[in-house]
């Protein structure tokens, strides 16, 4: 790929029109918004949406979320808004709720990796809403992290991953939420959760007054297979039985350089376990990262999880152990993210 020359944009109206006309142009424009950091193309233009998946190193039935910022966009997408999606949108947008719905022909398959639906959300930040609505068109974002690595929460994470492959960076403020929106399928007589976030199955039933399903594959986790090449792993996932709905959902991800190892179990013995195979690495002179959140705050955890990881590979760090949080509430979304990470190698302790 040509090496590009990444412009670094402010958030001042000057900067937001700069952005917006690159994206005009067929350009790659990462930005904030509440959940990470994500790299627009216009989603309408199948030229310009095919050179994200070459700029992140993404596989191309990975599809992406179109970001809009006024509900009027939505008619260009998809002719089937239903009540549903009416009553969880003027509960949750703008905000990190993602909706997968019916796509008009006009949306490049490009942009939905190949499918006849769309995932479409409006973000909640002030300079993502500015950057679409003087862009004028609905724009295609994954997260602007390189394919495989934690997502983005910061510009400087982005320029970690993208300078020089993307051709503009809005450098806003660290994103608040941490981790990506909720995705949930609207398309079936039951809407499904797809990938969790911080919109949970019990805040779309409230709204909704029925139940919503979860990807079965949410709730499983892949036998893992050790490598018999290997003295101590990486492990490997056998992932024949494996078979998620959002395609996102299978590859490996949010993969820091260290190998990881979870450590699940009740917290005391938790941190018992941590410390001693601490102990045991250092002496084998390994550089050791330790991440244990408070289990009462997951909100917390979603904050700094990513950029966690990203700070113990700046910090060179060999093996990172990491404690399980309670699968409930945004630590449900948290340890979605937290197993694949560490490719669900778990202990039990
Ligand atoms: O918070 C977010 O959602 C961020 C910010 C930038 O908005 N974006 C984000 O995009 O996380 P990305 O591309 O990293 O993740 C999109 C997820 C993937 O798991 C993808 O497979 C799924 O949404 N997805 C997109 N379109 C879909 C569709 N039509 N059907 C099923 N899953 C879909
Ligand atoms: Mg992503």
């Amino acid at each position: 790929m040509e090496r590009l020359e990444t412009i670094i944009l402010g958030t001042t109206e000057e900067d937001i029109r700069k952005g917006a006309e690159i994206l005009r142009d067929g350009g790659l424009v990462a930005f904030p918004t509440e959940t990470v950091y994500g790299l627009g193309a216009n989603g309408m233009d199948a030229e310009a949406a095919g050179k994200v998946y070459a700029a992140k190193g993404r596989p191309s039935d990975n599809p992406m979320i179109v970001h809009i910022a006024d509900r009027k966009a939505l008619e260009g997408l998809t002719s089937g808004v239903t009540a549903d999606m009416e009553a969880l949108m003027d509960a949750f947008w703008p905000g990190p709720m993602t909706m997968v719905v019916e796509a008009l022909p006009q949306v490049p398959r490009v942009t939905t990796g190949g499918l006849d639906t769309v995932a479409v959300r409006m973000p909640d930040h002030p300079v993502a809403l500015a950057l679409i609505s003087e862009s004028g068109v609905p724009i295609a974002a994954p997260s602007a992290n390189a394919s495989g690595r934690p997502s983005p929460t910061s510009g400087q994470h982005v320029l970690d991953d993208l300078n020089g492959r993307i051709h503009a960076v809005v450098m806003g403020d660290n994103c608040q939420i941490g981790i990506e929106s909720t995705v949930i399928d609207m398309t079936g007589e039951t809407p499904m959760i797809l990938r969790p976030g911080k919109l949970t199955a019990e805040d779309f039933e409230k709204v909704l007054g029925k139940p919503v399903a979860l990807d079965p594959a949410l709730l499983q986790k892949p036998v893992l297979v050790e490598d018999p090449a290997s003295q101590n792993g990486p492990a490997k996932i056998a992932d024949a039985d494996f078979k998620p709905k959002s395609p996102g959902q299978k590859y490996t991800h949010y993969a820091p350089k260290a190998e990881m190892i979870i450590f699940k179990g009740e917290p005391e013995a938790v941190r018992l376990a941590i410390a001693e195979a601490k102990l045991e690495r250092v002496q084998f002179g390994e550089k050791v990262g330790v991440i244990i959140y408070d289990d009462s705050k997951p909100e917390e955890a979603a904050h700094n999880f990513f950029a966690e990881l990203r700070a113990m590979d700046k910090a060179g760090v060999d093996v990172i152990f990491a404690a399980a949080l309670k699968e409930d509430g945004v630590g449900f979304a948290v340890m979605n993210r937290m197993f694949k990470s560490a490719g669900y190698h778990i202990i039990e302790v």
